[in-house]
């Protein structure tokens, strides 16, 4: 028997002793409900119009992001594509110059090559390391800066993911990306980080998130991934940058009126789920220890350093990532289909 819930199949399974009724949904950490508390902050937020600079509620939000990340400003966008997007194009302010990043990161992957669709930027790509990191010579050999050559684009910048989404969930260090804005620093280029998922890293890390990015010239933070608010992300940078990032926001359609009231639910999240991502990651890890013990599974448990797991199944034409999937489908397990699959643990399970 099945039945509908939030688009989802909502599974009946009877075992031998027990009926399970339920789903569990492990596509993404995006897939949080605003809770009570988000939705009574969002009735009663303060507004105003935020193109015009004056929503109170996004000013506090953004005040508070800046702070958080220790940088001069911030501004909110609506999603971590934008909030990507908006900071490559402030750094690579001139069409056909380069940005190095990581070949699995979420920018080159997932994100439509908006980069050099939208902005002209040429993206030069370095091998992700299985811990997410790119190898620091393979960055520094991929740096073309102006030498009178007019063959090559102009590096500009660096991008970096922490936690890295791909390589599962792996935590960035600090002592890798100072080395990384060292580099930077010393060829003339800028460093952005994709901190879709900073907030993880710095639980998983123990290091405050303004130590983890203090190397980085921007940082892109989403506010609904594990932290649960409903909509959208916050860019942080130097007051110049972020006045650039205004500009462009607006470019791209991106400047909405009254965003206090999806900022108000934002400034809950960050209050009330910000100390639970560490449950996420203990469920995680336990979840991963269990699934390795499941003949046939394999998962490389040391690897779940945050809240996602990538689960191998070894190459068999009878019973392939995507059979499992299925399987867990129709047992009311909702998982997304990829070579590898992954399970993502966040703050309702
Ligand atoms: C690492 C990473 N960066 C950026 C994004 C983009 O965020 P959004 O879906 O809000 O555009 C995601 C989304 O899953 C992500 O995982």
């Amino acid at each position: 028997m099945c039945s509908v819930k939030s688009g989802l199949k909502m599974v009946t399974t009877t075992t031998a002793t027990t009926t399970i009724n339920k789903t569990v949904d492990l596509r993404s950490d995006t897939v949080t409900k605003p809770t009570e508390s988000m939705r009574s902050e969002m009735a009663k937020a303060e507004v105003d119009d935020d193109v015009l600079g004056h929503d109170p509620t996004a000013l506090r939000l953004e005040q508070e992001m800046a702070e958080i990340a220790g940088k001069e400003a911030a501004i909110f966008v609506p999603s971590g594509t934008m909030g990507n997007l908006i900071s490559v194009l402030v750094h690579c302010d001139e069409r056909g110059s380069e940005v190095i990043l990581g070949d699995n990161s979420h920018i080159h992957v997932y994100e439509n090559g908006g980069i050099a669709t939208l902005g002209g930027v040429h993206p030069r790509t370095v091998k992700n390391e299985e811990d997410g990191t790119m190898g620091i010579s393979a960055i520094e050999e991929a740096v073309r800066t102006p030498k009178g050559d007019l063959h090559h684009p102009v590096t500009k910048l660096i991008c970096l993911e922490n936690t890295q989404a791909n390589c599962g969930g792996r935590c960035l260090r600090v002592e890798y990306i100072d080395k990384v804005g060292e580099l930077a620093k010393k060829h003339g280029l800028k460093l952005h980080i994709d901190g879709a998922r900073i907030f993880n890293a710095s639980i998983a890390l123990g290091v405050p998130v303004k130590r983890i990015v203090q190397a980085a010239d921007s940082v892109s933070i989403c506010l609904s991934k594990g932290i649960g608010a409903p909509v959208g992300s916050v860019i942080v940078g130097t007051k110049s940058f972020i006045a650039k990032a205004r500009w462009l926001r607006k470019t791209l359609g991106g400047g909405m009126r009254q965003i206090g009231v999806i900022c108000a639910a934002a400034l809950m999240a960050l209050h009330e789920n910000l100390p639970k991502l560490e449950g996420d990651h203990k469920k995680a890890k336990f979840l991963a220890e269990g699934l390795n013990r499941i003949d046939r599974v394999r998962v490389d448990v040391a690897a779940v350093e945050t809240n996602i797991i990538y689960i191998d199944i070894p190459e068999d034409p009878k019973f392939t990532a995507e059979d499992a999937c299925k399987s867990l489908e129709h047992v009311g397990v909702h998982v997304i289909p990829q070579s590898k699959f992954r399970y993502v643990i966040y703050l309702h399970l």
